[in-house]
């Protein structure tokens, strides 16, 4: 069943261009239509006050991502919230504020408590986000859309985490063509993405050996750092969770502005750094960072589009992605750092798709 892979959590690293496409498969075809997600969700769209997104773990760092997308593309205000602590806090929503609830197996226990509490504060719509068909999360949600990932094993997720950011991205354009917030030559630009998406990842999936030389690195470092900007910082975040779950190696995420404000302090040759760039507004800013490190003894490992060159004389070592990755930069930059994960977690021999403490879903609190 494993085929040529070891794990099952490398098979599903893998699988990702075709669980990609299932996803988008119908999107593809509707193009932006509010009625992926249901029959009402025309008029919920239209009508919505605010977007408060709950999930918890990877697909909490979805969400994170997902706020850039719509707040972006439809000047919403959107919140992001974890689901375990949503449920416990106070306050009212406000009326007609739609809740995007994200959950791959849709039975996680504070989500469910988090999206029943909401309903209690006020008049809210609930859109599920869900890979399981019948999910105790899609029976109680007003509207939902299923990604296409298939059964995943591996308990650290990756390809129904990656096909949550595609499916979120729909959720972004759908809003924008339902708000009427984008032109129409605007929203072509963001679909036209889509069709070259799995491609995209193939290519990425290609540079595999260029991950298990950092691997080899990274096993005998105690922590790292992952920095990134705008929806690559919530990447970072989700790089950095890989890296605990599999690898057992003290990991955090960190906005690449954030620096000076305190882990500079930790910077030094011991510190391996994972810098994700994109080849974008930001860039300068990013490259700023980056002497920041250097001139610390910092070690960086640099994952960049093609057009950041610039940055090569301060790092270590850096991938160059094949391709440009615009828009969906966060679901192509997602590939290198779960394969730096695996095979760091293989180097060091751990139970790889089951790691220690850790259960695939979490339906206890
Ligand atoms: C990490 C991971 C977890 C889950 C979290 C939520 O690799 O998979 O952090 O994302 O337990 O689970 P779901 O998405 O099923 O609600």
């Amino acid at each position: 069943e494993l085929g040529p892979y070891r794990h099952y959590m490398q098979k599903e690293i893998f699988e990702q261009p075709v669980a990609l496409a299932n996803t988008l498969n119908q999107a593809l075809a509707a193009g932006f239509a509010p009625t992926l997600f249901g029959e009402d969700a025309a008029a919920i769209f239209t009508t919505a006050t605010a977007i408060r997104i709950i999930a918890c773990g990877s697909s909490y760092h979805a969400g994170l991502v997902a706020r850039y997308w719509i707040e972006a593309y439809t000047g919403m205000p959107v919140s992001v919230d974890i689901a375990s602590e949503y449920r416990y806090s106070q306050g009212l929503e406000q009326r007609g504020t739609l809740i995007i609830a994200i959950s791959q197996s849709g039975e996680t226990a504070d989500l469910l408590a988090a999206i029943r509490n909401a309903k209690e504060r006020g008049e809210v719509k609930i859109l599920a986000l869900c890979n399981v068909a019948h999910s105790t999360l899609t029976r109680e949600a007003d509207l939902s859309l299923l990604t296409q990932a298939g059964l995943e094993i591996g308990v650290a997720s990756t390809k129904a985490f990656t096909t949550q950011l595609a499916a979120l991205y729909v959720l972004a354009g759908s809003l924008a063509n339902a708000r009427q917030t984008l032109s129409e030559a605007q929203l072509l630009e963001l679909a036209n993405w889509l069709p070259r998406l799995p491609a995209m990842i193939s290519a990425v999936l290609s540079q595999e050996s260029e991950m298990e030389n950092w691997a080899q690195a990274l096993t005998h470092f105690e922590h790292a750092l992952y920095l990134g900007r705008n929806t690559l910082f919530p990447i970072a975040l989700e790089g950095a969770l890989k890296l605990k779950e599999i690898a057992y190696i003290h990991a955090e995420g960190y906005a690449a502005g954030e620096l000076k404000h305190g882990p500079l302090a930790l910077v030094d040759e011991d510190m391996p750094i994972i810098v994700c760039a994109a080849n974008d507004s930001l860039f300068e800013k990013l490259m700023s960072n980056l002497r920041e490190v250097e001139a610390r003894g910092g070690q960086i490992y640099l994952i960049a589009e093609p057009g950041c060159e610039a940055a090569l004389p301060y790092v270590k070592s850096a991938l160059i992605l094949p391709i440009s990755t615009g828009p969906l930069a966060p679901i192509v930059f997602s590939i290198p750092l779960q394969l730096l994960a695996y095979h760091t977690a293989h180097r060091k021999g751990t139970d790889v798709d089951k790691p220690r403490n850790l259960a695939k879903s979490v339906t206890v609190e």
